[in-house]
């Protein structure tokens, strides 16, 4: 299990390293925003050929950082070098979503980078490897990863839909007029795509039902939906790039809660078990319960409503297309 290993570094692996989202996150785990300030770290860097130039620009500001923490950096656009060893890999590397891009036109983009980099984690990672799938399609990308590298457990890859927890979450603390942490009970079904599903059925504000503040249910399914699912498509509008730094943060807030555990129950795409009549065979976005060390489990039991159903159905037959999609272009 990866738990801190005090003086012994933990290596972590980033792919897409001199992208947008690493230059947030790298000084993050740099500086023990992951794992405390007790805990060294080694970084390996993983780029395509024609990023060296700016990956060495990164590996310069890293250094000057002058983090105690942080150990050996391992620059390279050789995956069998990036991925030795490690303990934790987060894999952001990808061509991303410009505007006017569906996101499964990423597919046949993405779905070669993630089955040529499957094998090669499975023969030189740590045999305990834990992996967070960031680039997009990010559940199908871990998907298809976990179908090129069996010897991998299933349930040791996860994909990000923290983002959209966060962004829900924020959201309810805004109209309610709360701090985030008074915040409880928000879910993030689904893809990380626009037919996800922010459920707010259960959220609560300081303790009180949120759903009211937010205009009730008709509001919530006309408006407050739409613009969680649409969040970050007008972040790209209005940027002319992908979230970023809020998508560095919710690297550190799923990977804080998986690998260390969270008394919360927050939201994460794993690989599904069947729970709330999602089929196998998809990494569903679940309310899960992280129980320390990146043992987790998906929180069942939970009333789905005639409101919510669709939506969930929804987002789960999407999944399941992409998966057929992504299958045929990895064969
Ligand atoms: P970016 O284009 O700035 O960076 C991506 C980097 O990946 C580039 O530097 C590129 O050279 C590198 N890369 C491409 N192919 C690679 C390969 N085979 N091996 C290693 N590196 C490779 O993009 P970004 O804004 O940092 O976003 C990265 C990914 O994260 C995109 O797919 C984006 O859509 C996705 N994203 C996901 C979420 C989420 O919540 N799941 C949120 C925001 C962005
Ligand atoms: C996001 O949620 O901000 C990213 O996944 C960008 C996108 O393509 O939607």
């Amino acid at each position: 299990t990866v738990i801190t290993k005090s003086d012994k570094p933990l290596t972590i692996t980033v792919t897409g390293a001199a992208g947008q989202i690493s230059y947030s996150l790298l000084p993050l785990l740099a500086t023990g925003k992951l794992f405390g300030r007790s805990q060294p770290v080694n970084l390996h860097l993983l780029e395509i050929p024609p990023a060296m130039s700016a990956l060495n620009g990164v590996v310069m500001e890293l250094q000057d950082l002058a983090s105690p923490l942080l150990r050996n950096i391992v620059q390279t656009s050789d995956p069998t070098v990036a991925f030795r060893d490690a303990d934790v890999i987060i894999l952001v590397g990808a061509f991303p979503r410009r505007k006017g891009m569906a996101r499964r036109d990423l597919l046949s983009k993405n779905v070669p980078i993630f089955t040529g980099h499957a094998q090669i984690m499975a023969d030189v990672a740590s045999s305990d490897v834990h992996i967070l799938v960031v680039g997009n399609p990010a559940n199908t990308n871990a998907m298809i990863l976990s179908r090129a590298a069996p010897s991998i457990p299933s349930r040791n890859i996860t994909a990000l839909t923290r983002l959209d927890h966060n962004r829900s979450c924020s959201l309810v603390a805004r109209k309610c007029h709360v701090t985030t942490s008074k915040v409880e009970g928000v879910v993030m079904w689904g893809n990380h795509s626009a037919t996800q599903y922010p459920d707010f059925t259960r959220a609560t504000a300081g303790g009180k039902p949120a759903i009211h503040a937010m205009g009730g249910e008709e509001t919530v399914a006309s408006e407050v939906i739409p613009f969680i699912q649409k969040r970050g498509a007008s972040v790209i509008e209005a940027r002319g790039a992908s979230s970023a730094m809020s998508a560095a943060q919710a690297i550190i807030d799923h990977l804080q809660s998986w690998l260390i555990g969270d008394d919360r129950i927050v939201s994460m795409a794993v690989p599904s078990d069947g729970s709330y009549g999602v089929k196998e065979g998809v990494w569903f976005s679940f309310p899960v319960r992280c129980l320390g060390s990146g043992e987790y489990e998906i929180v069942t039991g939970l009333e789905i409503s005639a409101f919510a159903k669709p939506y969930i159905d929804a987002t789960a037959d999407e999944l399941f297309a992409e998966r057929e999609e992504a299958i045929a272009i990895s064969q």
